[in-house]
């Protein structure tokens, strides 16, 4: 699907979110090896969680959808079963790379795979601590997938990831759910702890300190009632709408704005934009608000090492930002945007050129200079759902209407996204 974005004159309103993409797909996971019944509230339509469904349902777990609500049937920690295919993770890395913990320590085989673009993301990393704790798994070239793991007694580990990452974090923690004893995993910065959260209120014993995160293995997990925040990560699109438009105000309700994930709003503040905060609360253990945003030019700034890393999904959309602010953006320390569902800093300055917008792009980063004009272009998706997103944003800044090749790669997170965008555009 194609999608056509006029220039904006405005962005107003007040607007709900989809679940968030990272805390759906743990509470999928956590809810199928659960005992008993999880009733999930605002769980993500995108296509990436629903395959995280799929395959707990493949193995085992009854999942029923009524208007608004998951309910997930769990099997319990030794409840589930060999799946009759492939499990098919789609276009997610964190399907593939979470449940592969969970796979490593089931009594049964079971192969997954994914789309082209999951076919070439790099796996090594949840491998390695795998193999440490006794699993058995292959992999095309020995790191790409389709993985092939075989179940078996996992042990627990101490492990230090040698790069942050949440899904490999998780992938060790929900392998140490199978492992007798006390795992531990020591993260070199703070990644997002969604993992830890959902598992200590689905009745794990975690324990967090600083850095390093404890679990005690085999645990008696408890299915039970959830609500899943608006993705600040999908929020971020239309913050950024907000601060391109002049006169532009817009009101996100029910955001996740769990610490380890809301650097974007202080790095929006110190980049000189109202961005507010007017009601909090924490349900299920996350923090969740409403964030106010108008229009104000923005200043720009730099991103570099821990704030690279907290900021990573956002980075495309603060990339548009930056191009339109008064000093440009600076990124250093992005090697991971190579990695992710397209080599990022590629397809970013690929429609960055397009739209006649200068960028100097590094092996882990770019600078994009402020105060550029944004030419109307054909733009493309190249099937990366916040490429697809970032660009339909700046296109609202553009001097013309542009096209979106493969706009709907954007329902991989976020299928409303384009409807929301028309509802608060004039
Ligand atoms: C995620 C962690 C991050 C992030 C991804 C979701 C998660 O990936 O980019 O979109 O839910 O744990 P890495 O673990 O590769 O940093």
């Amino acid at each position: 699907m194609d999608e056509q974005i006029s220039p904006a004159a405005r962005v107003n309103g007040a607007i709900t979110l989809p679940g968030d993409k990272s805390i759906s797909h743990r509470y999928g996971m956590i809810a199928a090896i659960a005992e008993g019944v999880t009733t999930i509230h605002n769980y993500s339509g995108g296509a990436d969680c629903q395959s995280t469904l799929a395959c707990m349902e493949a193995m085992g777990a009854g999942i029923e959808r009524r208007d608004g609500t998951t309910i997930v049937t769990g099997v319990g920690l030794e409840g589930l079963k060999r799946p009759a295919a492939t499990l098919d993770a789609g276009n997610s890395g964190s399907t593939i790379r979470m449940l592969s913990g969970i796979l490593a320590g089931q009594k049964f085989d079971t192969v997954i795979a994914g789309d082209e673009s999951l076919a070439r993301r790099p796996m090594a990393r949840i491998m390695k601590p795998l193999a440490e704790m006794g699993a058995s798994i292959s992999a095309r070239e020995g790191q790409y997938p389709p993985l092939r793991i075989e179940g078996r007694t996992l042990g627990p580990i101490d492990y230090s990831l040698p790069v942050a990452s949440a899904q490999v974090k998780s992938c060790v923690l929900l392998a140490g759910l199978f492992a007798e004893g006390e795992t531990t995993v020591r993260e070199p910065m703070r990644t997002r702890d969604h993992t830890e959260i959902a598992l200590g209120e689905f009745g794990a014993e975690v324990a967090v300190r600083n850095r390093v995160i404890t679990l005690k293995g085999r645990p008696r997990l408890e299915g039970r009632e959830v609500r899943v925040p608006g993705d600040l990560s999908s929020a971020a699109f239309f913050l950024v709408a907000a601060l391109l438009i002049p006169d532009s105000n817009i009101t996100i309700r029910g955001v996740g704005l769990n610490p380890t994930r809301s650097a974007l709003l202080d790095f929006l503040v110190g980049m000189g934009a109202p961005v507010q905060v007017p009601v909090l609360e924490q349900v299920s253990g996350e923090l969740i608000g409403d964030v106010v945003a108008r229009y104000a030019p923005v200043r720009g700034g730099v991103l570099e090492g821990e704030i690279t890393a907290a900021l990573i999904d956002e980075i495309l959309v603060l990339a548009v930002l930056g191009a339109k602010s008064e000093q440009g953006l600076t990124v250093r320390d992005a090697s991971e945007l190579r990695v992710k569902e397209t080599d990022r800093i590629a397809t970013l300055a690929e429609n960055f050129k397009r739209m006649g917008v200068a960028i100097e792009v590094s092996q882990d980063g770019f600078h994009v200079p402020g105060k550029q004009r944004f030419r109307a272009a054909e733009l493309d998706s190249f099937g990366d759902h916040r490429v697809a997103m970032a660009f339909s944003v700046a296109a609202l800044a553009a001097d013309g209407p542009c096209l979106i090749r493969d706009a709907g790669a954007a329902s991989v997170s976020f299928p409303e996204f384009y409807s929301k965008l028309q509802h608060v555009t004039t």
